[in-house]
């Protein structure tokens, strides 16, 4: 498995390009199986999870060519079952389901287990695709839906921790397709369900009250083939944004949108970090002496839970006491360990981890456990002293683009090492 060789305390300058959003294209992708005609997705992010997803669209039967950050799909003739192995290896294609049962009034996909960052259940979605007359049975680690007709329904989709992404996203792409009108109340905001919404909208989808908490999708006897262009990923924006920061440098991201990052701007502002926003992008750079903040993670637009881990490497490095808390996953503290490992002293309270800052870091090996936590990892050891070896990469290219390459581009000492 390969790892990162970082050697520490150069600051970052310059100017870094952000992708597409993967959060986005998932389910961007996902849609493509509600219509037989072909459609072009751009900004496609060259990772492994797209691939993944690239490949159960294969596997399902669609037609799928990517090409430089453009995929094209044209699923004229699809099967409703997902392959069990794919799809359990990556949580996200769950959201094939919505559009499977939308189209073929049928779905059966692995149930994806939990994962290091929360027991991660479906019943949210299960929920509201029972609503639409879905009849829903879990069997043999299998979760299936059929419908011999999908009518529209009102429901209430917020669970433990408020609104689902991907329950939002798979009920609104099983409703576009189905009898008369659905009301989803408590959808998710995110702007990557905003994204694959305005995308079904170009496909002939009738959806009002985007990016609000009422979702009403008038359905659609059938969807036509469309293009789009995915919007760019904040959270990978929000990764080097908070690397400048920490690092004590000065970059420009390139393509990032200062809309969607509201709340990761104002804690970095808090914290001492000055931003300037123009249309070309945001450039990010410390005013002065960091300061202690304290964060609480929530549904969008509320702090996200996926830029969490990285602010706390911020944090480590930041003298004072910051308390953090994840209110979304309930285990989504795997980094606080790794991170002591560079000499960061955190405690973890309940939900919250309680950083006391300022103390210098120094290079170590450490062992990434999910994506988030590594891109942690990796800002950490950007700012530590020494060589710090992050390993077990692979959850990083499953979210971040040509990461050590970017990451040099903007002055840093990383070496990607492969294993032979
Ligand atoms: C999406 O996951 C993202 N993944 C996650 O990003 C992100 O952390 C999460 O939304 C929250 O913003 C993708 O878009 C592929 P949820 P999702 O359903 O949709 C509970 C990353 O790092 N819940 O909004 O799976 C759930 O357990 C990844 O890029 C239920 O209880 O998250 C969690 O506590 C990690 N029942 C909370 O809701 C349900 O049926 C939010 O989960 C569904 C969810």
């Amino acid at each position: 498995m390969d790892s990162l060789l970082i050697k520490g305390g150069v600051p970052l300058n310059g100017d870094v390009t952000i992708s597409g959003a993967k959060n986005a294209v998932l389910p961007i992708l996902a849609a493509t199986l509600l219509t037989s005609e072909p459609c072009v997705v751009h900004r496609v992010p060259d990772l492994s999870d797209v691939r993944f997803m690239s490949q159960i669209l294969t596997w399902l039967g669609a037609e799928v060519k990517s090409e430089g950050g453009t995929i094209r799909v044209r699923a004229k003739k699809i099967k409703g079952a997902g392959d069990y192995d794919l799809v359990r290896k990556m949580r996200g294609s769950i959201c094939i389901m919505g559009p499977l049962l939308g189209r073929l009034r049928e779905a059966r996909v692995s149930l994806p287990g939990g994962c290091v960052i929360g027991a991660r259940p479906i019943n949210l979605h299960l929920k509201g695709l029972a609503s639409l007359g879905a009849k829903v049975t879990i069997e043999s680690g299998y979760v299936q839906a059929k419908a011999k007709r999908l009518v529209g329904a009102s429901m209430f989709l917020g669970g433990r921790a408020g609104s689902t992404v991907l329950g939002t996203a798979n009920v609104m792409m099983a409703a576009v397709l189905a009898e008369g009108v659905t009301v989803i109340e408590s959808a998710a905001c995110e702007p990557e369900v905003t994204d694959l919404a305005n995308f079904l909208n170009a496909m002939g989808a009738k959806i009002a009250g985007i990016g609000s908490p009422t979702l009403t999708i008038t359905g659609v006897k059938q969807l036509h083939g469309a293009e789009h262009e995915v919007i760019p990923d904040r959270i990978e924006a929000a990764t080097y944004a908070i690397a400048a920061a920490t690092t004590n440098g000065e970059v420009t991201l390139r393509g990032a949108r200062a809309d969607h990052l509201g709340a990761v701007l104002d804690k970095l502002h808090d914290s001492g970090v000055a931003t300037h926003c123009d249309a070309s992008g945001i450039t990010v750079k410390r005013n002065g002496k960091l300061k202690p903040i304290d964060i609480t993670t929530l549904p969008y637009s509320g702090f996200p839970t996926d830029a969490q881990a990285q602010m706390m490497a911020l944090m480590a490095v930041t003298p004072g006491i910051s308390i953090i808390t994840e209110r979304i996953f309930e285990s989504r503290f795997m980094h606080v360990s790794e991170l002591s490992r560079l000499g960061a002293d955190i405690e973890i309270e309940g939900p919250s981890a309680i950083v006391k800052g300022g103390k210098p870091l120094s290079g170590a090996p450490v062992m990434a456990s999910d994506l988030r936590a590594s891109a942690a990892l990796v800002i950490a050891g950007l700012a530590a002293k020494g060589n710090t070896q992050v390993n077990r990469v692979y959850h990083l290219d499953r979210g971040y683009e040509k990461i050590d390459v970017k990451l040099r581009q903007l002055g840093a000492r990383v070496e990607r090492i492969e294993e032979s």
